[in-house]
């Protein structure tokens, strides 16, 4: 199915497209051209959309209809539209180049390698004796079998417990407790997506959850998030939602992953309403929600506003305290959780108690442990930060107020051959495009702060370093892409 964007709509995301930075004496067609170039280029625009006919985008933009009809001709040249007589216009990309969105792991080989691909902390201090009392708990549990499908009651005990704070009551029937976010988002596509469904994401968006879609054969729709605050845009994601009518979407509200944008609370409450009224479930990625920075206030879970068991939350431990724990959850309806228990047999029985046990002493734990992760994040950020602004002064970037990952915005299209010149001087990047489909987010580069401040400003100078070299002209090899997570 193909989804049609508005004259209106266009022309709201196309903004000051006459005075974009650049623009000398190039005529009005070239400059309508060149800008929804630069929409699609960094995936607000997704591909595949039928743009407005031409009378409409004139009528939108206040221009005459000749200068849409040349801009047109002109993208259809560049091989940035594709027509049929009577049928429109639709968005593509010159070529057939497309960037897969696998995810592809490989493993840490270098020892001197500053991996910035990976946006998650080392283990925090207390991991320590917490896997130590674990083991002294053990043995309440080793008279039994040990399969719980749906996790040990004391872990979901402690994760119903933290939502309810947030103020969003939850008991533990409606926990069911995973071998980390990824698994939990698998499980969710595998109970609620046929093969082949409509599914809409925000572009960009977190790899490894497009690498979950692909292998569910999902059609993906995009939402384009902007560059600044808050980065969705209500009116045009509501439209997504009402016109694709996906099956699901996947959004990750809280300090998303890669952007660190924050969805305020009004649109939390339009997006779950819209959801409901068009038959979407919404999935809802919640990684990053311990982690807010600068006293930031958080809105209410969006989960708050569901009223009819649309919404399913995922979130888990690897984030704030520690991946290598390999511990996630889901939260539900307490029939939707026996239907994961259901299909999670089928899959890995159950997650290891020892670890859950280790999670229940991390939580009971959690206000000073993640005090601890903000104040070390927060430091960590604004040294890469100062980093940026004094190696790379060109480069844009929103401050983001949680989470762990900044969302630059480069001074070109450089991001995939950027990761390539900085794997050869020891910096392993996560490039633009690893977080959209087909290719686009060329311009972008997701920088995390879960290193070392000292890492971070070495790496930095490495990637200034290889940045002039670029324009150059060195030709660095091609190498595999590596872990991003
Ligand atoms: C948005 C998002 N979802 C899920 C995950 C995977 O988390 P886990 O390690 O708990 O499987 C990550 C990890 O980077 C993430 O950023």
């Amino acid at each position: 199915m193909t989804s049609q964007v508005r004259g209106a709509q266009l022309a709201r995301l196309l903004g000051q497209w006459h005075a974009l930075p650049g623009r000398r004496r190039s005529p009005d067609y070239a400059a309508l051209a060149g800008a929804v170039r630069g929409l699609l280029a960094d995936g607000r625009l997704p591909l595949g959309v039928r743009l407005p006919a031409e009378r409409e985008l004139a009528e939108a933009l206040k221009i005459s209809r000749t200068t849409v009809t040349a801009a047109y001709r002109e993208l259809r040249e560049s091989g940035h539209l594709a027509s049929r007589r009577g049928a429109g216009s639709w968005t593509m990309l010159p070529g057939t180049h497309r960037v897969a969105s696998t995810g592809l792991w490989t493993p840490l080989d270098d020892r001197d390698m500053i991996d910035l691909g990976v946006a998650a902390l080392a283990a925090p201090p207390e991991l320590l004796p917490a896997a130590r009392a674990a083991a002294e708990d053990l043995p309440r549990y080793l008279g039994g079998a040990g399969y719980h499908p749906t996790g040990i009651i004391e872990l979901r005990e402690a994760v119903a417990q933290a939502y309810t704070e947030r103020g969003l009551p939850t008991s533990p029937d409606q926990i069911m407790v995973t071998n980390g976010t990824q698994h939990a988002l698998d499980l969710v596509l595998r109970l609620s997506l046929a093969p082949g469904g409509n599914v809409l994401v925000e572009a960009p968006s977190y790899p490894n959850a497009l690498a979950a879609l692909a292998a569910r054969r999902a059609r993906i729709t995009t939402h384009g998030l902007a560059v600044n605050e808050p980065g969705w845009d209500a009116d045009l994601l509501l439209g997504s939602l009402r016109q694709a009518r996906p099956k699901l979407a996947y959004l990750i509200p809280d300090f998303q992953n890669p952007t660190g944008h924050l969805m305020p609370a009004s649109l939390r409450e339009r997006v779950v309403g819209t959801a409901h009224a068009v038959g979407t479930d919404l999935v809802v990625d919640e990684s990053f929600v311990d982690l807010p920075l600068d006293g930031t206030v958080l809105p209410p879970p969006t989960a708050s506003f569901d009223r009819h068991s649309r919404v399913v939350t995922i979130g888990g431990m690897s984030k704030p305290f520690w991946g290598g724990l390999r511990i996630g959850w889901v939260r539900a309806s307490a029939p939707q959780v026996q239907r994961l228990a259901a299909i999670r047999v089928g899959v890995d029985m159950a997650s290891p108690v020892l670890d859950q046990l280790v999670a229940v002493h991390l939580l009971a734990d959690a206000p000073a442990i993640v005090a601890a992760r903000q104040a070390q994040l927060t430091a960590q950020r604004d040294a890469l930060l100062a980093a940026l602004a004094q190696r790379l002064p060109e480069w844009r970037v929103t401050v983001p107020h949680g989470g762990v990952t900044l969302w630059a915005e480069l001074d070109g299209p450089i991001s995939s051959a950027l990761a390539r010149a900085s794997e050869e001087v020891g910096v392993r990047l996560a490039p633009g495009p690893r977080f959209g489909l087909d290719g686009t987010l060329e311009r972008f580069l997701r920088l995390p702060f879960t290193l070392p401040a000292a890492d971070l400003v070495e790496a930095v100078g490495r990637i200034a370093a290889v940045r002039y070299d670029l324009d150059r002209g060195g030709r660095p090899q091609w190498r595999e892409p590596a872990v991003i997570a």
